[in-house]
């Protein structure tokens, strides 16, 4: 194992140092309790069945009892408390995990793949869990017991124990050879697992979308998956059997040559019979130590790279802000020569934008025009523009991310909706609101249709809220808007899944309810157009046109660029 991975389950460690220390003890026992059971049959056997002694007898029965007695707690604290530290210790990092993802830097994380990160923190999390309870089961009590062991065989009969040692090695080199073998396909094993599971996860959320295309691309693609996944299958058990078939033959030879010379000396008289079975009783338990001990070792190694996958995690980088905090706009929003680049493309080019405290801007145009990347500047959802951008006289990037947030209100066509109650999904935006508050932010955005399903405000939503239709789902994301009083308001097509009379009628409420709010209003229907104070029109990363909207209106009877309305509902 490398240092720093030492260095990190250390740090980990820390903070459990008592139960370490039980667990520890547990360890200690059992390793002691098992080497007295192999120095106790020296006894079972000279005494009773050579010697046939009483006395003796009930000595040997009631250290017997002792030793189990022993063994158990130790076994019991080793087995209990290892795995209770490694839980403890998971239950924080997935906290920590789970923390660091809210706070992150979003452009980092649309990087890494959705499934990359959930991998990280639910496999290679697993993993480490396992590989850690075996360091502690496995690998620590079996290098006591191993340890004891030798010292007792050595004890026993030294010269017969350098019999077994001309073994070792090449018990070592077969438990190695084959052990890493049997890991690499188990690992290759995991890996089309994972590949298969994706796949099915990938084709449950697309079913529909599936369903429409011929099948017989999926099921060759899926039998693909599959038939690698089998041949990864036998090669592991190939390799698995192989390794535990050597494992035994190697003993074979040791324990043929522990008998020949053993029982040598026992016949010369060197050795007592209850010596040799004590000896004999001792290797079996080794050799069993050593294989579980090795097994110990080789998932060690592996857990640098789970240790770097999960570092990533819990190093993600934090969004960074200003810290004055926003208290809400006192005047305006001025966009003063904003430039957007992502990669190569210039999403957004020299824009310059005043937008008075309480407008209503409607912003319409192609798509690909740049309305979303405009607006989403300015809850810092995308960072890195060139220019300034100034709330009242201070620039974006001076204040603090979180109180910026809080003052804005969003509504774009992807909604969250998490797996839980109406009622939870709406507190997300108000946490102590009453249900009067929930009911009358729900009527205003027309979504009282949920009041009137059985369970009201405790209706499950499920997952992505799966149950609702898409403009259901845009009238609760709506309602939370309404929840959450922000200060200044984006709507990017927000409503636009709405049958023209309700969107009308939520649209209304909005310009009612916040209209001293400053709101942006990002959309493709003339009729929305209507009702705000201002329209610009964007057209490839610039704003080609700026109007009040009465002189809007006056243009619109025969406006030529009204053409870019491709998606236009009237
Ligand atoms: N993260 C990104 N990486 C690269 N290009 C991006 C990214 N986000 C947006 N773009 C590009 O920027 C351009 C403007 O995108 P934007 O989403 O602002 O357009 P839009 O006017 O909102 O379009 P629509 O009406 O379709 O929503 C598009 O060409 C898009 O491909
Ligand atoms: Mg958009």
């Amino acid at each position: 194992m490398e240092r720093k991975s030492l260095k990190f389950i250390l740090s980990l460690y820390k903070e459990h140092t008592f139960l370490f220390f039980l667990a520890l003890i547990g360890s200690v026992l059992e390793a002691g309790a098992l080497s007295g059971f192999v120095y106790i049959l020296k006894n079972v056997i000279d005494d009773i069945f050579v010697e046939k002694n009483y006395n003796k007898l009930l000595f040997i029965i009631t250290v017997l009892i002792v030793l189990a007695f022993f063994k158990q707690v130790g076994f019991f604290l080793k087995n209990y408390l290892y795995p209770v530290i490694i839980l403890k210790i998971i239950k924080k990092l997935r906290e920590k995990i789970y923390r660091n993802i809210l706070n992150a830097e979003i452009g980092y994380i649309n990087q890494l793949s959705v499934g990359e990160i959930v991998s990280r923190a639910t496999n290679d999390i697993e993993r480490f869990s396992v590989i850690l309870s075996s360091l502690g089961t496995n690998v620590i009590t079996e290098s006591l017991t191993i340890i004891g062991i030798i010292g007792l065989l050595i004890y026993t009969d030294w010269k017969l124990f350098l019999i077994f040692v001309v073994v070792i090695p090449f018990l070592a080199l077969v438990l190695n050879y084959f052990g890493e073998k049997r890991k690499k396909y188990g690992k290759l094993v995991q890996e089309s697992l994972g590949d298969f599971t994706s796949h099915l996860n990938q084709v449950l959320t697309g079913l529909e979308t599936v369903k429409l295309f011929k099948k017989d691309i999926f099921i060759r693609f899926f039998n693909r998956l599959n038939e690698k996944l089998f041949k990864r299958e036998v090669k592991s058990r190939f390799y698995e059997t192989v390794y535990l078939s050597s494992v035994e033959i190697i003993a074979y030879i040791g324990v043929v040559g522990i008998i020949s010379y053993g029982g040598y000396r026992v016949i010369k008289g060197d050795l007592t019979t209850g010596q040799f079975f004590s000896f004999l009783g001792g290797i079996l338990v080794l050799v069993n130590s050593m294989q579980i001990l090795q097994r110990g070792l080789v998932n060690l190694k592996s857990i640098t790279p789970i240790i770097e996958r999960i570092q990533l995690l819990l190093n993600l980088p934090k969004e960074k802000g200003g810290d004055k905090v926003f208290n809400g706009l006192n005047r305006e929003i001025v966009y003063k020569n904003v430039n957007l680049k992502i990669g190569e493309r210039n999403i957004l080019k020299d824009i310059n934008l005043n937008i008075k405290k309480g407008e209503k801007l409607a912003i319409i145009g192609l798509s690909g025009a740049g309305k979303s990347s405009l607006v989403k500047l300015l809850p810092r959802l995308i960072k890195d523009y060139e220019g300034n951008i100034y709330l009242d006289d201070t620039e974006l990037k001076e204040f603090d991310i979180n109180s910026l947030r809080e003052k804005f209100g969003m509504l774009s066509q992807d909604i969250f909706i998490f797996n839980d109650t109406v009622r939870n999904n709406l507190l997300i935006a108000k946490p102590d609101a009453t249900d009067d508050e929930i009911i009358s932010a729900l009527k205003k955005a027309k979504a009282d249709f949920i009041l009137r399903l059985p369970d009201g405000l405790d209706t499950l939503l499920g997952e992505r809220g799966s149950n609702l239709s898409g403009g259901e789902r845009q009238r609760l994301a709506m309602a939370r808007l309404f929840l959450k009083n922000p200060d200044i308001l984006i709507i990017d097509e927000g409503t636009s899944a709405l049958d023209v009379e309700t969107e009308d009628k939520v649209v209304n409420e909005i310009v009612n309810s916040f209209k001293d709010k400053t709101v942006l209003m990002i959309t493709h229907r003339l009729a929305i157009v209507d009702v705000m104070d201002r329209v610009i029109i964007m057209e490839n990363g610039k704003i080609t046109e700026d109007y009040k909207i009465e002189d809007f209106k006056r243009k619109n009877k025969n406006f030529t660029s009204l053409k870019i309305f491709t998606h236009n509902k009237d």
